[in-house]
């Protein structure tokens, strides 16, 4: 049977930096996320009889080498799962570059997961798709549920899942992404979770995450913009302050993205108020509220370097085409 299913990507307000089990994917803290709208993947997967080995293609290119083996890993855990020794035809296309901090492995294998379980006829439940997913890539398990969502570390594999804090339409905010580039980034996330703990910065990261995210909770609960976009802007400098202070340090800002970041602190002092969060790659997201992206949308767009903007609203986790 084919199956098809589509996933968004999702932007970390509190964000996953650091494993605490790297085969599992158990990460150091509970992390946070909006998933975005305009940015998602559509796969379609079909188990045929006959294939010797998966065919996999992403954005019409087919997939070889470490790439392949993760998804053919993940294919592998649905037909055990399933009791189904099939091989699969895996058809993947981003309406994004990949590979960019763009977070294409959170909308892929979570679309992945989805569309891949249903076609070896597993009828999963959400908390067991976002477990699933995260075997894949840890923040995929954020882009299965809907809207504003929190990824539970735990303890374990079945207690490592992300989950629901309110639907898409509880707080009308946009996700306004200035794409500063879009060469593959060197230097994957999952070489920069291993390296965390050569930040001298880092335990105390760690040991100030409950509290941050008790209070962003508070802020998403109460739509208080200034406090959540304050916490926000913190939290993904204090990220960055981690990656630049690992060995080997790890810089994903070019010049562009500076620039973006200045910007947004000069017109929140002219009155503006969006807040900047940038994940393991040069492109910025801006959060404002909805009656500013217009607004935000063409300032950005000015700004020299700055190839793309997309302007995103929270939107449903994974679904079944
Ligand atoms: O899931 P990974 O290994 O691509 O790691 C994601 C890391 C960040 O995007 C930087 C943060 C996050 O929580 O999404």
């Amino acid at each position: 049977m084919k199956s098809t299913a589509t996933a968004p990507a999702n932007i970390a307000l509190i964000k996953y930096w650091g494993k605490k089990d790297t085969g599992l994917r158990l990460p150091a803290n509970n992390s946070l996320s909006i998933n975005l709208s305009g940015i998602s993947t559509v796969t379609a997967v079909e188990f045929v009889d006959g294939l010797i080995e998966d065919r996999i293609s992403i954005d019409r290119w087919v997939v070889t080498g470490v790439e392949n083996k993760r998804i053919t890993a993940h294919l592998d855990r649905i037909r055990q799962m399933a009791g189904i020794h099939l091989r699969a035809k895996v058809e993947s296309n981003n309406n994004f570059p990949k590979g960019t901090g763009l977070a294409s492995s959170a909308s892929g294998f979570a679309a992945l997961t989805l569309a891949a379980s249903c076609s070896a006829g597993l009828s999963l439940s959400e908390k067991e798709l976002s477990i699933l997913a995260r075997l894949g890539s840890g923040s995929a398990c954020r882009s299965i549920p809907s809207g504003f969502v929190e990824w539970k570390a735990g303890n374990s594999n079945l207690s490592s899942y992300a989950y629901s804090l309110f639907p898409a339409d509880y707080w009308d905010i946009r996700d306004v992404i200035a794409i500063v580039g879009s060469d593959v980034k060197k230097i994957s996330s999952t070489e920069g979770h291993a390296a965390v703990e050569s930040s001298p910065f880092y335990k105390e990261r760690i040991r100030e995450m409950p509290q941050k995210i008790r209070k962003i909770k508070e802020a998403i609960r109460g739509r208080d913009f200034s406090e959540f976009g304050e916490i926000v802007e913190a939290e993904a400098m204090n990220m960055h302050a981690i990656m630049i202070s690992s060995r080997p340090a790890l810089i994903y800002w070019t010049p562009t993205t500076l620039r973006v970041m200045h910007q947004i602190i000069d017109w929140r002092l002219g009155g503006l108020q969006s807040y900047f969060t940038i994940d393991a790659g040069p492109n910025v997201h801006v959060l404002c509220l909805a009656k500013d992206a217009l607004k935000l949308e063409k300032r950005l767009t000015a700004i020299e370097g700055v190839l793309k903007v997309i302007v995103n609203r929270p939107s449903n986790g994974a679904t079944l085409l």
